[in-house]
C-alpha cells in the first residue's frame, strides 16, 4: 500500500462512476433546459462503458488504492439494470463501500430493496427544496417533492444508511429554505448537507453573488438550534459536520467555494465512456476505454492510470478566485458531482 502511494504520489481513494449522461431532471444549476433541451444530443449506447468494463476498470483501480465507489450520473437509476452492476462492484474483494447519488425520481421501495441486496450500502438524495413551487423552479420537471421524500424513505426501510440529502444553496432562489430543511430532517436519522452553488460546467451563469457561504448557513442554523462542529468520519471527507446539543442529530456543509478541500482531494471520476477525470472542474479527461476495447491488459491499464495520476496538479476550487474559469470545463452531469 505504502508503495503505491509512493507511485501514485498523490493517494486515491474514492472513484465515482459516473454511468450515464442522461437525467429526468433539468436542474438550473447543473443542465439548464436552454441548453439541454430535447434536442441535446447524449451519448449513444455504445459510446457507453459496459457493466463488464467498468467492473474491470474498478478492480484495477482498487489495487491502486480505491475502497470506496459512488454511482453516479446524470441520474444513475435511468440505467434501469444498474443493479447488475452494484452486484459485480460488491464482488471486487476490497470494495468496502459502495453508495449511489441520485435525484430519487425512480428509487421505488421494490427498487431500494433490489439495490441493498446487490450491495449497495448507502444512498444520498439530492433534495433542494420542501416547497413544491421552489423545486419545480429549480428542476424543471412537474414531479412533487412527496415522491423524494417517499424515496428518501424508501432507502431508509431497505437499510441504505445513513441516507444523506444534498441541498445545493443558491441565493435568493432557496436560501430560505434554509431552516425548513433543517427543521424537516431533523430527528429523522438522516443526514442534510447543505452544499455551495458552484461553478461546475459551463452553462449555468454562476458568479459569486449566487453562493450563500456555508459559514452563513451554519449561523443561520445555530440562530435557531444550538449545535457544535463534529470531527471528519474520513479524512478527506468534503463535508464538515455538525451535530445538534439536543439530540437531534447532525447535518453538514460542503464548503467547496469558500473553503475548498483540494490538499485533501483523493477522488477520481470516471465518465459513462470511460474518460478519466482528476478533477470535477476537469478540462481534459483521459481515454480509458480505447486501450480498454483494443485488448491492453490489467497490467498496461494500471500502468496507464497510474502515469496519469501521479502527474496530477490539479486544484480548481483552491485557484478560483471571484470568477469563474472562462476556460472549458466538462460538464457537471457526465460526471456526477
Ligand atoms: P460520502 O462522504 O461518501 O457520503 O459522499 P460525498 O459527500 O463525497 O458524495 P456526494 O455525491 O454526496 O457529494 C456531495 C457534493 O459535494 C457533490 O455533489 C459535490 O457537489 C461536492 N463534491 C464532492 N466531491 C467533490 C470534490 O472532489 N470537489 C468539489 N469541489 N466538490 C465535491
Ligand atoms: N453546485 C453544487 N452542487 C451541485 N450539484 C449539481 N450541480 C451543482 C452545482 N452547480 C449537486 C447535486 C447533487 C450532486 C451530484 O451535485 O445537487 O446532489
Ligand atoms: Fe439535477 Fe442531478 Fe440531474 Fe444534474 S444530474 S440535472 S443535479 S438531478
Ligand atoms: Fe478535488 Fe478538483 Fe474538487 Fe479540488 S476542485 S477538491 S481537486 S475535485
Amino acid at each position: 500500500m505504502t508503495e503505491l502511494v509512493d507511485v501514485l504520489q498523490r493517494p486515491l481513494h474514492d472513484l465515482r462512476i459516473s454511468v450515464t449522461d442522461r437525467c429526468n431532471f433539468r436542474c438550473v444549476y447543473c443542465m439548464p433546459k436552454e441548453v439541454f433541451g430535447p434536442s441535446f444530443a447524449f451519448l449513444p449506447r455504445r459510446e457507453l462503458l459496459t457493466f463488464e468494463e467498468i467492473a474491470r476498470l474498478a478492480a484495477i483501480f482498487r489495487d491502486l488504492g480505491v475502497h470506496k465507489l459512488r454511482i453516479t450520473g446524470g441520474e444513475p437509476l435511468v440505467r434501469r439494470d444498474v443493479d447488475t452492476l452494484i452486484e459485480r462492484l460488491h464482488g471486487i474483494e476490497g470494495i468496502d463501500d459502495i453508495a449511489m447519488t441520485t435525484n430519487g425520481a425512480l428509487l421505488t421501495p421494490d427498487r431500494a430493496q433490489k439495490l441493498a441486496e446487490s450491495g449497495l450500502r448507502r444512498v444520498t438524495v439530492s433534495l433542494d427544496s420542501l416547497d413544491n413551487d421552489v423545486f419545480q423552479s429549480i428542476n424543471d420537471v412537474g414531479f412533487p417533492v412527496e415522491r423524494v421524500l417517499d424515496a428518501i424513505q424508501a432507502a431508509a426501510d431497505a437499510g441504505l444508511t445513513p441516507v444523506k440529502i444534498n441541498m445545493v444553496v443558491k441565493r435568493g432562489v432557496n436560501d430560505h429554505d434554509i431552516i425548513p430543511m433543517a427543521a424537516h430532517f431533523r430527528h429523522t436519522g438522516q443526514v442534510l448537507r447543505f452544499i455551495e452553488y458552484m461553478d461546475v460546467g459551463t452553462a449555468n451563469g454562476w458568479r459569486m453573488d449566487d453562493v450563500v457561504p456555508a459559514q452563513e448557513i451554519v449561523q443561520r442554523i445555530s440562530q435557531e438550534w444550538p449545535i457544535e462542529a463534529l470531527t471528519p468520519d474520513r479524512p478527506g471527507d468534503v463535508a464538515r459536520r455538525y451535530r445538534y446539543l439536543d439530540g437531534g442529530g447532525e447535518f453538514g456543509v460542503i464548503t467547496s467555494v469558500t473553503q475548498p478541500f483540494c490538499g485533501a482531494c483523493s477522488r477520481a471520476r470516471l465518465s459513462p465512456e470511460g474518460q478519466l477525470y482528476l478533477c470535477l472542474f476537469g478540462q481534459r479527461g483521459y481515454d480509458l476505454r480505447t486501450p480498454l476495447r483494443d485488448g491492453a491488459s490489467d497490467d498496461e491499464l494500471r500502468a496507464q492510470i497510474v502515469n496519469i495520476w501521479r502527474t496530477r496538479t490539479v486544484r480548481y476550487s483552491e485557484e478560483r478566485s471571484e470568477h469563474t474559469t472562462p476556460l472549458p470545463k466538462v460538464e457537471m452531469f457526465r460526471i456526477g458531482g
